[in-house]
């Protein structure tokens, strides 16, 4: 299983001192070397249409730099659509937006847009991008996604997250997700999770199957504040080591 560092709250740190100037610090490509030197298999960014973290040279520049694979979070829109097409990050992640969120929320409703992914996972097929759906473990959602040429799903586990110290609810959760993760293997579609993963509620997800890559950037930046990215990112692997699939 690989980790893919999601380095927007770096970004975020500097948008906080730095909104609107051409420079300032902390560099998320900075933090994305660190953290492929530690050993993440990829990067994910997320050019909001707010731009409240990550800008359009963020992505630009990470596209020159980093040497694993760059995972492009967007939403399904026309301006981000063709800034993805012409920056040509190796996979796309589609996702959900809300301005007024202060995460993504939800998966993807891919049962009530299924020609709008259909056709966007085509051209990002035509442009070389591969493409991955970032969905709630719901199987109505699961089917639809295999039907739009998607070669990947990401199942979100914020509501497992949310659970976790709950272990009735947590355990529903679980098996959502143990489910969607067959299916979707299932039916042809790699497997990809994240949302809200940190090293405690890490290992019970060990149980979920076929799991090939998990995107995690909150907790790894919460706790490089206290031990450096790269200690954080050596944390997470070894827990991560534990995974049979
Ligand atoms: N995957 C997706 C699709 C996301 O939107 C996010 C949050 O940006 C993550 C993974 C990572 O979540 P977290 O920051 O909680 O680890």
């Amino acid at each position: 299983m690989k980790l893919g560092v999601n380095i927007d709250h770096v970004a975020t740190l500097r948008e906080a001192r730095y909104r609107g100037r051409d420079h300032g610090e902390p560099d998320p490509v900075e933090a994305a070397l660190v953290a492929e030197k530690a050993g993440a298999a990829g990067i994910t960014a997320h050019l909001r249409e707010d731009r409240r973290h990550i800008i359009d040279r963020d992505v630009r520049r990470l596209r020159e730099a980093i040497r694993t694979r760059l995972n492009f979070e967007m939403a399904v829109v026309p301006e981000i659509i063709q800034f993805a097409l012409e920056v040509k990050p190796d996979i796309v992640c589609l996702v959900p937006e809300k301005r007024t969120e202060v995460t993504t929320e939800g998966g993807l409703d891919v049962v009530s847009h299924e020609a709008l992914i259909r056709d966007t996972c085509s051209r990002m097929r035509d442009a070389g991008i591969e493409v991955s759906l970032f969905l709630d473990p719901d199987p109505r959602q699961v089917e639809a996604a295999a039907r739009t040429g998607a070669g990947y799903i990401e199942l979100h586990t914020g509501a497992y997250a949310e659970a976790f110290d709950r272990k009735r609810e947590r355990n529903v959760e679980i098996e959502r997700l143990v489910a969607a993760s067959r299916q979707a293997h299932g039916i042809g579609l790699k497997v990809n999770a994240g949302h809200g993963l940190n090293v405690r509620n890490l290992p019970l997800l060990h149980i979920v199957p076929h799991l090939i890559e998990l995107n995690i950037g909150h907790s790894l930046m919460s706790r490089a504040i206290f031990v450096g990215l790269p200690e954080a990112i050596r944390e997470m692997l070894a827990v991560m080591a534990g995974y049979r699939g």
